[in-house]
């Protein structure tokens, strides 16, 4: 039985690529059981997961939570809205109180980077990171190249460009150090002003022209303007934004061959890729979404045998 090098999944930072590969072959698994008539296996039987979500969630909340019914876990769900984190608890307390139910795996979404570092170092559960802040969001990025490689083949040797917010982006961070680790080709673009200055120490390529991204690369990652995350205004207007960086068919058309066309969710429909592309043949995102049902089971799967040693 192969195990993962980590003991929590706190970002892609700190997988090697066996790590990666044992993610991957373990999805390929249970993409094969959800797609059957019955779609449960009890693997998990004696599981409980907490989902902690201390910002707004949609397709990974519920992705999770399929994730989880799909091997069997108890769950139970906390959203920090309706919470006595608004009455001015710690985490810590909030954390340990759930604890005390006798959960053994925390998956969690906070706004604040090294939010899951911090926790796996005060309480004795596995975390997994749902997103913190502008950070890491590793079981995106796994879909992600999981996608990629489910579509192409490989993702060792393509080239990525992942298009838009790279600043306020932890897709994007997590995306970065999953593609080179498997030794895909990455390149940003985007408005000057929404990419890190610092970025190019990733051993990244920067391009402020869309169209030349996009004739450089085999699969363009789309991501929204996360204005939830701006305090300033990093461009003059939405209009100016879709003009300069929002993919539409004429665009694509005059590429001269097919992109694959990624986005992890929420889209805005318009602003960074028209709907006709959203919902064309080259998208894969609704594959994404599926996978990502996929990935999660593997990622608590293979915790989840960290704790249950014999099974
Ligand atoms: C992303 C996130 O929350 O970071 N969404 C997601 O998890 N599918 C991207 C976003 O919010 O734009």
């Amino acid at each position: 039985m192969k195990h993962l090098s980590v003991q929590h999944l706190l970002g892609i930072k700190y997988l090697n690529l066996q790590d990666i590969d044992l993610l991957f072959e373990t999805a390929n698994h249970f993409k094969e059981v959800i797609n059957r008539p019955i779609k449960k296996v009890p693997s998990l039987r004696d599981i409980t997961i907490a989902n902690l979500f201390f910002e707004n969630s949609t397709r990974t909340k519920l992705s999770f939570e399929l994730a989880e019914k799909r091997l069997s876990a108890d769950v139970i769900n906390f959203s920090a809205s309706q919470s006595s984190v608004k009455k001015g608890e710690t985490l810590i307390d909030t954390v340990n109180n759930i604890l005390s139910m006798k959960v053994d795996i925390v998956v969690m979404r906070h706004p604040n980077v090294g939010a899951g570092v911090f926790l796996s170092k005060h309480i004795d559960a596995k975390i997994i990171n749902a997103g913190d802040g502008a950070h890491e969001h590793p079981t995106q990025a796994l879909l992600d190249s999981y996608s990629i490689k489910e579509n192409l083949g490989s993702v060792k040797g393509k080239k990525v460009v992942i298009v838009g917010d790279i600043l306020h982006s932890r897709v994007a961070l997590s995306n970065i150090y999953a593609l080179q680790l498997q030794g895909a080709k990455v390149m940003v673009c985007g408005p000057t002003t929404l990419i890190p200055k610092h970025i190019t120490s990733l051993g990244v390529l920067v391009e402020t022209n869309l169209k030349k991204a996009l004739q450089w690369c085999d699969v363009a990652n789309v991501l929204r303007v996360q204005h939830e995350r701006m305090d300033i205004n990093y461009f003059p207007s939405i209009r100016e934004y879709t003009q300069l960086f929002g993919i539409n068919r004429e665009l694509l058309d005059s590429l001269g061959k097919e992109i694959v066309i990624m986005h992890p969710g929420p889209i805005n429909r318009g602003v960074e890729i028209t709907s006709d592309v959203a919902d064309s043949k080259q998208s894969i995102i609704l594959n994404q979404v599926e996978n990502g049902v996929a990935i999660r089971m593997a990622v608590i799967y293979l915790l989840a045998q960290q704790i249950k040693p014999n099974s």
